[in-house]
C-alpha cells in the first residue's frame, strides 16, 4: 500500500465488513497458490450448489421483456402487489402499496432507510452481536451506533433492560434482526412486545430486518414485529437472497407500517431517495410474484429431509462432541455462533483464532468481533456446505482449538 493521500472521506476509515475483510483476501491468495480453502464466511447459498427455484427460472424467462426499461422508482406494481399480500398474510395491515419500496437487496434498502431517517449525531440502538451492514450504515450517516446486549444465556434474546438503559434524547431508532444473523435465533414474543413498549414510550422507529423469516426450523413460527406493534412506525425488511437462494439477484424490499401521518412522511422521503437512483434492477423484480407464491421451495430446504435441516443436524452432532465449545442451537437461517470456552482460548482471542485457523486448517470463518461482539471468544459457522463437509470442518475446528489450547 502507498502513502495515504487523504482523498477519501474520513468516515471510510470507520466502516468495515469483516465477512469480506482481511482474512478473506488472505484466503484468496492461498487459493491462487492452488490450495483449497473451505469458505464459511458468507451466507451465499449458490456457492454451495443451491440452485434457483424452477418457479423463479420460469418467471424470469416469461417476463424478461418487461424489464428492459427503468421501472417505477418504488418497484414494479406486480412485484409490490405480491409483497403487499405477503406481509398482509403475516398479519399486519397498517400500510399501503405506496409504503412498499423494492431495492437492490436489503443492503441497498438499509442505505435508503438510514438516509431517510438519520441526522448526524442521532443514536441508533443495534444488537450485539450485529450483522455489520447496520452498524456501517449508521456510521455512514454520521449517526452513532449504540449496542444493546443479546444474552446468550437467554437464547440470544435482546436484553430489554439494557435497551432501556441506553435510551437518550438522541435515540432515533432501534434495529432488530429477527431471525438473527449471526446467532440464528428467533426472538420470543415477550421480547418483541417489550421492545415495542420501549419504542412506543420513547417514540423510537423500529427497523426490523426479517430476511430469514421463511427459513425457520422445527415447525416454529416467525412473528413480524410490525404485527405486534401496529400503533408505532415500523420498517420491515425482507428479500429473496436467503429464502430463495438468490443472493446474486439483489432483491430486497421494505414496508413502512404504522400511523398514516408517519407513513406519509417516511414514504415521502423514501420516494425522493428512490427517485434519485432512478429504479432498482427491474429484472429481479419480475420474479418476485412467482417466488413469493412458491412456498414449497423454501419448505423443502428446512423440512426434516431438506438440505438445510440435514446440514444443521450434522453440525450440531459434531459440535456436541466438542468439550472446547458451547453454543445455542439456531432456530432459523443457516448460522450458529459458538463460544470457545475460556480455558481453551487462554491468552488469545477470536480474531487471532480465525486468522490461525485459516492459515493452519484452511477454514475461513468470521470471528465474533466481525459482528461487533465485544466478548472475544465467539465465531460464526455458515452451515451451507453438505453435511459431510460441515462434519469434517467442525472436527478440524475442534482439533485446532485443542492443539492451540
Ligand atoms: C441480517 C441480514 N440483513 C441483510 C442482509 C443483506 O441481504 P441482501 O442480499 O438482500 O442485500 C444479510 C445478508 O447476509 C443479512 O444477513
Amino acid at each position: 500500500m502507498g502513502d495515504i493521500m487523504n482523498i477519501c472521506a474520513d468516515v471510510i476509515s470507520r466502516v468495515n465488513s469483516d465477512i469480506r475483510g482481511k482474512n478473506f483476501y488472505t484466503a484468496l491468495e492461498i487459493e491462487k497458490r492452488g490450495e483449497k480453502i473451505l469458505k464459511l464466511n458468507t451466507g451465499n447459498p449458490a456457492t454451495f450448489g443451491f440452485s434457483m427455484p424452477e418457479s423463479v427460472k420460469n418467471a424470469l424467462f416469461q417476463k424478461i421483456d418487461t424489464a428492459v426499461g427503468y421501472c417505477d422508482v418504488r418497484g414494479m406494481a406486480e412485484a409490490r402487489n405480491a409483497i403487499f399480500e405477503y406481509h398482509r398474510s403475516k398479519g399486519f395491515y397498517n400500510f399501503s402499496i405506496d409504503d412498499i419500496f423494492i431495492g437492490n437487496g436489503v443492503s441497498e434498502i438499509a442505505n435508503l432507510i438510514s438516509t431517510a431517517l438519520l441526522n448526524p449525531g442521532d443514536e441508533v440502538l443495534l444488537p450485539s452481536p450485529c450483522y455489520s451492514l447496520w452498524c456501517n450504515e449508521v456510521i455512514l450517516r454520521g449517526a452513532t451506533p449504540v449496542f444493546y446486549k443479546c444474552d446468550e444465556n437467554y437464547g440470544w434474546n435482546p436484553d430489554t433492560e439494557h435497551i432501556k438503559s441506553l435510551i437518550t434524547k438522541r435515540t432515533k431508532a432501534i434495529v432488530i434482526i429477527n431471525p438473527n444473523n449471526p446467532t440464528g435465533v428467533l426472538y420470543s414474543n415477550d421480547t418483541l412486545l417489550s421492545i415495542a413498549e420501549i419504542a412506543r414510550q420513547h417514540r423510537i422507529t423500529v427497523l426490523s430486518d426479517e430476511i430469514y423469516d421463511r427459513l425457520v426450523f422445527d415447525g416454529k413460527n416467525h412473528v413480524s414485529f410490525a404485527n405486534l406493534a401496529t400503533d408505532i412506525p415500523v420498517i420491515t425488511m425482507n428479500g429473496l437472497s436467503k429464502s430463495h437462494c438468490l443472493c446474486g439477484f439483489r432483491c430486497g424490499w421494505l414496508v413502512v407500517s404504522g400511523p398514516a401521518l408517519v407513513r406519509e412522511e417516511i414514504s415521502g422521503a423514501l420516494l425522493k431517495l428512490a427517485s434519485i437512483r432512478l429504479s432498482a434492477n427491474a429484472m429481479m423484480q419480475t420474479v418476485i410474484p412467482a417466488a413469493l407464491a412458491d412456498t414449497e421451495y423454501t419448505k423443502s430446504l428446512i423440512a426434516e429431509d431438506g438440505r438445510l435441516y440435514k446440514q444443521r443436524e450434522a453440525t450440531f452432532r459434531e459440535l456436541d462432541k466438542l468439550d472446547c465449545l458451547s453454543y445455542v442451537k439456531n432456530d432459523a437461517s443457516f448460522y450458529v455462533f459458538p463460544k470457545i470456552k475460556p480455558e481453551f482460548l487462554k491468552e488469545t482471542n477470536d480474531t487471532v483464532f480465525a486468522e490461525k485457523l485459516l492459515l493452519q486448517k484452511h477454514i475461513l470463518l468470521v470471528p465474533g468481533s466481525g459482528f461487533l461482539y465485544e466478548e472475544p471468544d465467539h465465531f460464526r459457522i455458515v452451515m451451507l456446505p453438505e453435511p459431510n463437509v460441515l462434519q469434517k470442518a467442525v472436527i478440524k475446528i475442534g482439533e485446532f482449538i485443542n492443539e492451540n489450547a
